[in-house]
């Protein structure tokens, strides 16, 4: 099996039902990737862990995702220069908008980009790595053309019942 180049987290594996469009729309475009389970405030050590070794194992971009005091993506970030992704997962009482706030709101010095709420976030951030990834890997960068021209070609199918 190839070197995972994306590490997807999440906080548990209730964010999985999500998180699984990140992860599909990687395998897609063929990246190969791994993902998890570790959280920021219940696995702590492992998480920092995790972050800290990212790089040396050839990995290129973290995708993390939490929901609620959602701290996990920003520890990450504390621990790696690669880049990390945040993916904010609705949440039981505050339908998610306290898992944006708590990813988005980072301090200066320690970057995390943060996508949207649920299962565009998780998709979003599987294409942005993609993109980044494609920066030095040509066959990808094709793909992803190949990607958004069919999505264009299938917005400008679409027909709208008649009134
Ligand atoms: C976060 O708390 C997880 O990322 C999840 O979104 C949320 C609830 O986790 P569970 O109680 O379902 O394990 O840490």
């Amino acid at each position: 099996m190839s070197t995972p180049l994306v590490g997807i987290v999440m906080g548990s594996d209730s964010d999985w039902p999500i998180m699984k469009a990140c992860a599909e729309t990687l395998k897609q475009f063929g990246v190969p990737f791994e993902a998890k389970v570790l959280s920021a405030h219940r696995t702590p050590d492992q998480a920092l862990e995790y972050a800290a070794g990212a790089s040396g194992r050839g990995m290129k971009v973290l995708i993390g995702a939490a929901g609620g005091a959602a701290h996990l993506a920003g520890v990450l970030a504390a621990k790696t220069e690669l880049p990390v992704l945040a993916v904010p997962m609705p949440s039981k009482h505050l339908g998610g908008f306290d898992s944006l706030l708590a990813m988005v709101q980072m301090p200066a010095g320690i970057p995390v980009a943060t996508f949207a709420i649920g299962e565009a976030g998780a998709t979003n951030a599987a294409l942005f790595a993609v993109s980044m990834l494609a920066l030095s890997d040509a066959a990808l960068a094709q793909k992803l053309s190949g990607f958004r021209r069919k999505q264009t070609e299938k917005v400008l199918a679409k027909t709208l019942p008649e009134v």
